[in-house]
């Protein structure tokens, strides 16, 4: 097992009901910003349920955080939250409300330009607002992480960027994990959640043995439950066991305990993320279709894990190596498009055209040595994109 640091500080309250517990968990002097996205939270009441348990605490609405959320955007909560001297951050929604808060959170206190903290990954942030959030999608992990990806549209180049910065100053202190909050997700966004939680843990898990047992043991499970789950949470999204269930795995997915120890890999999300801030895909689409293929075409270097998964996800132990790891890679292709999301870009009407730019994108970004060997060069990446068609 590699050495590590584990640090986690972000409490969890989960459960029906759960979101009245704001009112313990927000100073009681607290002057606060609730931050949302679209018109989801207000349509199915958490809204109307955060302002009610925040009782008779000053608080602000900033609504508008757009799926994958902008500099441009957040700046304008940044400038709300100096403006009228708020001091706590409540995010309400998805990873992408999350995201943003934790954005506006170590970019209230930027000295210089906040887009720096993008820039420098986090490296530059010293210290960052408190805040809770109120998780109404399972998908990211971002409710207890230190990681956020933010999107720039006015950029130099004319091409948007979307990159992510990590920090321990930006753990939510809290957040409340409410499962039925979950009921009106729309089956595209669960599939998303899936997809996403199901690469997060691939990410972390199929790399090269270091002989950390419970790790893989830990990955293993979190990817059998989503097969099991998955496609279950689509035709009932309203069945609180399931949903409870596929919110505790995505959270797990990306909270720091199964990477703890492992190496880690990160070139279909880089890859992804390019896709994403060129095209506008959904990020779990952008998974979905270079998973498979990076699997493929790295398949020496990744074969005993490869191996591992087979047997021991997919329960494949008949055939040669060969045969087993692509049947377990030709599985995961299988169970992202039973979710309906599509593997190959061609689906979302992207052809090799485009290749081009997303690869000078990874370039400018520094993403030209990725992989849990750094061994994803921009060769490899454009490798993976072809076949990818
Ligand atoms: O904006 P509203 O109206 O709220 O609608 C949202 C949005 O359109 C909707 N939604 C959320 N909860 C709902 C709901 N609709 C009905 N009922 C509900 N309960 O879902 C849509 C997508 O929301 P979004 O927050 O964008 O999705 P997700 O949670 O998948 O977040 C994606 C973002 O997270 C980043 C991605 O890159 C992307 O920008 N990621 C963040 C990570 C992290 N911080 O650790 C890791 C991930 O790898 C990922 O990169
Ligand atoms: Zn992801």
């Amino acid at each position: 097992m590699l050495n590590f640091d584990f640090y986690n500080p972000t409490r969890i309250a989960f459960g029906k009901g759960k979101v009245a517990d704001i009112d313990k968990l927000v100073p009681p002097e607290a002057r606060v910003l609730i931050i949302y996205g679209g018109n989801s939270a207000q349509k199915n009441g958490t809204l109307d349920e955060v302002q009610a348990a925040l009782g008779n605490r000053r608080f602000e609405l900033f609504g508008g955080v757009e799926p994958n959320p902008t500099y441009e955007t957040m700046m304008k909560a940044v400038a709300q939250v100096k403006s009228n001297q708020l001091d706590f951050l409540l995010a309400v929604g998805g990873g992408s409300v999350i995201d943003g808060t934790k954005f506006v959170a170590a970019a209230v206190f930027a000295e210089g330009d906040p887009w720096e903290i993008l820039l420098q990954r986090g490296a530059n942030v010293k210290k960052a607002m408190p805040y809770g959030t109120v998780l109404t999608l399972p998908a990211t992990g971002s409710e207890m992480n230190d990681g956020s990806v933010v999107s720039r549209v006015e950029t130099a180049s004319g091409l948007p960027d979307k990159l992510y910065f990590s920090s321990e100053h930006v753990f939510p202190q809290f957040s409340v994990l409410d499962p039925s909050k979950s009921f009106t997700l729309p089956p595209r966004q669960l599939a998303n959640g899936v997809v996403d939680a199901y690469t997060h843990i691939m990410e972390q898990y199929l790399t090269y043995p270091v002989g950390a047992r419970v790790q893989d043991r830990f990955a293993e499970g979190l990817l059998q439950t989503l097969i099991e789950i998955g496609p279950k949470v689509l035709q009932n999204p309203q069945d609180y066991e399931l949903q409870a269930n596929f919110m505790w795995v995505a959270t797990l997915a990306l909270n720091g305990l199964i990477g703890s120890g492992v190496p880690s890999d990160w070139a279909t999300h880089m890859i992804g993320h390019e896709i994403t801030a060129l095209h506008g895909l959904d990020h779990a689409q952008t998974l979905a279709i270079i998973l498979p293929t990076m699997l493929s075409l790295r398949r020496d270097a990744k074969r005993a894990k490869l191996m591992q998964y087979a047997e021991r996800v997919w329960h494949i132990s008949e055939g040669t190596e060969d045969a087993r790891i692509e049947a377990a890679i030709q599985n995961t292709r299988s169970f992202f498009e039973s979710l309906n999301v599509p593997t190959r870009l061609s689906a979302y009407d992207i052809s090799a055209d485009a290749i081009p730019a997303i690869l000078s994108q990874l370039e400018s970004h520094g993403m030209v040595e990725l992989g849990e060997h750094k061994d994803v060069t921009l060769d490899k990446s454009r490798e993976v994109l072809e076949a990818s068609i």
